[in-house]
């Protein structure tokens, strides 16, 4: 095992031993291959690196309480790299490819796996890309797959504590009929601004509202949002958000747990109705929400007002966390023992 401070392990990239690549050449995937090299050798005009052909994933492994490997729902973010890959014209990778790599990345850095009970885990990184010459505005004939994986700490370093948010008014992150309902890269390149500039006043991540009329709640840094009000688990229904794993895990969750659900658009002025917020996600876990801002009113919404997370966020996030370590029983079968 590593030494690593694994309690204190940042949400940030970690060197580990090895990553697993695959090359797609003349219309077919070829073998995987394992490579100790971080680096990627690019050709100058890939479609990548100019017209933005990428989509990525993310998901985690765990060390259970029983010592034992277990992915999350691994199958998810396979469906959701395959819409990605379609909705920029990409090869689709196939699923068995997808899952080879991500096992034998974890596997042969099982090394860097975080032990039980330090709240670390192992991040995986799928990603996707043109690697193909053109110049011309076309999608590449060559593809290129690779999964690294890191050993991470709380996406946010409160971790499970209330953070705050700031509306987002001056960009749009994703167009109605674009692409934020895939993971590609340039859906991040238009974040970026709005996440500098919330982080500069002291906030943890930019919630995003639709683009079209600036009304409805969209989405929080690369979380999804929910509120919870009258024993209802309430999120954003929109056509410009990335459908979450995590999400549609708590949404099940939340009705195993009793409580209703409600999928529907959330103007933005009904915030102050909920009595729990909260933005999920493979990074975020959950983290509860204890203040959003609206910096160009300067008016802000306190939630969480002990300082502590609400009582039906603490139980989605225990039942949650509980299952993918292990610690809970799994009665929808979403991880999955890596031997
Ligand atoms: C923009 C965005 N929204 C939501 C999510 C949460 O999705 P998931 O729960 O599948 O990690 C992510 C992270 O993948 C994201 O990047």
């Amino acid at each position: 095992m590593e030494n690593l401070d694994w309690k204190n392990l940042p949400f940030g990239y970690q060197k580990t031993d090895y990553n697993v690549r695959c090359y797609y050449r003349n219309n077919a995937w070829g073998e995987l291959e394992v490579s100790s090299s971080e680096y990627i050798n690019i050709h100058m005009a890939a479609t990548a690196l100019h017209y933005g052909q990428e989509a990525f994933e993310g998901l985690k492994a765990y060390r259970g309480v029983d010592g034992k490997i277990r992915l999350f729902r691994w199958e998810e973010n396979y469906e959701r790299l395959k819409n990605s890959a379609r909705g920029v014209m990409m090869a689709e990778v196939t699923k068995e490819v997808f899952y080879n790599a991500v096992v034998k990345a974890v596997k042969l850095n099982e090394r860097f796996i975080p032990p039980h009970g330090t709240g670390a885990s192992l991040y995986i990184r799928p990603f996707l890309f043109g690697s193909g010459a053109e110049v011309g505005v076309k999608p590449a004939e060559e593809y290129m797959f690779v999964v690294f994986v890191t050993p991470v700490g709380p996406y946010f370093k409160e971790g499970f504590k209330p953070v705050k948010i700031a509306i987002e008014k001056e960009t749009d992150r994703a167009a109605p009929l674009g692409t934020g309902n895939i993971k590609v890269g340039g859906n991040y390149a238009a974040s970026l601004k709005a996440i500098v500039r919330v982080h500069k006043e002291g906030y943890g991540s930019p919630l995003y509202l639709d683009a079209k009329e600036k009304r409805y709640i969209d989405e929080i840094g690369a979380a999804n949002f929910f509120g919870i009000k009258d024993n209802t688990y309430v999120t954003p229904k929109s056509e410009s958000i990335l459908p979450s794993i995590t999400n549609k895990s708590i949404v099940q969750l939340a009705e195993h747990l009793g409580m209703k659900v409600e999928r529907r658009p959330i103007d933005v002025e009904e915030l102050s109705t909920f009595e729990e917020v909260g933005a999920c996600g493979t990074a975020a876990v959950i983290s509860p929400i204890g203040e959003i801002c609206d910096l160009t009113e300067n008016k802000s919404i306190t939630f969480c007002k002990d300082g502590k997370p609400g009582a039906m966020s603490t139980k989605i996030y225990e039942t949650l966390v509980g299952i993918q370590y292990g610690e809970v029983e799994d009665p929808f079968q979403w991880t999955e023992v890596i031997d």
